[in-house]
């Protein structure tokens, strides 16, 4: 494959920050095609830990092309916060992307205040209100942003409507003046690296370069194959690739289904293999899940089937990389959910509302669990038999081969079974 997209087959975190650093190796170009900086992608390289919410996860490598697409939504500030500190990259922004300004913040926080209980339990980053902007076509895209006469006309037609919007909700109105004098600044250092980077893209495919196009969050939190309304607020999906950075379907050659050897989820919604007690409390410390953009713990549960192929008929998976299985060393008996019982019947599927996914018990197969220590291991053969047996289980369940695993943080610690450039 030439252009590969790394997908997350789950509720996001699943490693695809280490994935998309493992294989840039062989990579020439990394795109970020959807999402702003409610991401959170953890890269370790020598014992180093970046932690990347808005930049490709190629940027530390300053041979590869970095490229934020046009499905971005783009916090300006949180985008310089991010690049000083780094000091050699190769970076290309769209000129068709989003700006996320601080009403979308103040939106953010206020819509899901008035929620109450049906809150979202988003990141409070703005990115809801961005992208609904963006359809509402009350959006503010990079090419005017960093153009200072059109920025200063756009925003202030904007805000006319944004403050308003902000008053009725209670939440504190904008100075025009402050905010552009202060956004202007961020504007002037995005400025060099924007251009229309379709045409690079496509370029660059002509070029017969290896691209790899990285998704944030997962499958289950897209917009429109999700978990409905406890989603993110665009689509984490292969499919959304040829849209989000300007190139035609049948360029797209793959994709790459990261998943852990568990499930997690951050914030509100139904997680049917969900476990609670002392067991979720030794997973969540041993695999640190704790939210890379909030901190907030992540909900731990078994490894949910029903879950992995929902996302290979939404997104095509072409191969799967699972992170984290050394986690799973030392516990007993390791659990798969393989299918739901619900109103009575075994389904395959995820119901579309979100009462009926809550009423939904998984049905689970056990296999045995292993000891060993697994953070050394360099080869599949390695591994104790009991993990192999659990690799190759849910890879038969899920009907799409292994290429990658990871028994640790470290890029060195990814173990490649099956080439994928
Ligand atoms: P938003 O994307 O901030 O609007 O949040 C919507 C939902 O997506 C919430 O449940 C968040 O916790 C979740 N979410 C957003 N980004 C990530 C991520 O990078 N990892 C995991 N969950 C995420």
């Amino acid at each position: 494959m030439k252009r590969v997209v790394i997908v997350g087959t789950q509720w996001g975190d699943e490693g695809k920050g280490k994935i998309t650093d493992f294989l840039a190796q062989d990579a020439d170009v990394v795109v970020r095609y959807q999402g702003g900086n409610n991401a959170g992608h953890t890269v370790v390289f020598d014992g180093k830990k970046h932690s990347l919410h808005l930049l490709p996860s190629g940027i530390l490598n300053p041979k590869i092309t970095n490229v934020m697409a046009n499905g971005m939504v783009i916090n300006p500030k949180a985008f310089i916060e991010e690049i000083a500190k780094l000091d050699n990259f190769n970076l290309k922004i769209s000129d068709r992307a989003h700006i996320v300004l601080p009403y979308h913040l103040e939106l953010d926080k206020a819509y899901e205040h008035f929620k109450g209980n049906e809150k979202i339990g988003t990141t409070q980053k703005g990115i809801g209100p961005a992208y609904t902007d963006k359809a509402s076509r009350l959006g503010l895209r990079v090419s005017t942003f960093i153009h200072p006469e059109r920025f200063r006309l756009r925003l202030s037609e904007l805000l006319k409507v944004k403050n308003q919007e902000l008053r009725k909700l209670g939440a504190p109105r904008l100075n025009f003046d402050e905010l552009y004098t202060e956004y202007l600044n961020y504007a002037q250092v995005m400025a060099p690296y924007v251009s229309d980077t379709s045409v690079y893209l496509n370029q660059a495919i002509e070029e017969n370069k290896n691209v790899l196009f990285e998704g944030a969050q997962g499958v289950l939190l897209c917009l429109d194959h999700g978990t409905y309304p406890f989603v993110t607020s665009s689509s984490p999906t292969a499919s959304s690739v040829p849209l989000n950075t300007g190139i035609a379907p049948w360029l797209v050659d793959g994709a790459v289904g990261v998943t852990k050897a568990y499930t997690t989820r951050v914030g509100s919604g139904p997680m049917p293999s969900e476990i609670i007690g002392d067991l979720a409390s030794h997973i969540r410390k041993v695999g640190n899940e704790f939210g890379t953009t909030t901190g907030r713990p992540r909900r731990i549960g078994w490894l949910d089937t029903v879950v992995l192929r929902h996302t290979k008929r939404i997104s095509g998976l072409s191969y799967l990389a699972v992170t984290l299985l050394d986690v799973l060393s030392g516990i007993d008996e390791i659990k798969i959910a393989t299918s739901y019982q619900f109103e009575g019947k075994e389904i395959d599927y995820i119901p579309a509302e979100m009462a009926d996914f809550e009423a939904c018990i998984p049905n689970y197969i056990t296999m045995p669990g292993w000891n060993e220590d697994i953070t050394q291991v360099k080869t599949f053969d390695e591994l104790p038999e009991a993990a192999k047996n659990y690799l190759n289980k849910l890879t038969e369940i899920v009907g799409v081969p292994l290429a990658i695993f990871s028994v640790g943080p470290d890029r060195n610690q990814t173990i490649l079974v099956h080439p994928i450039f």
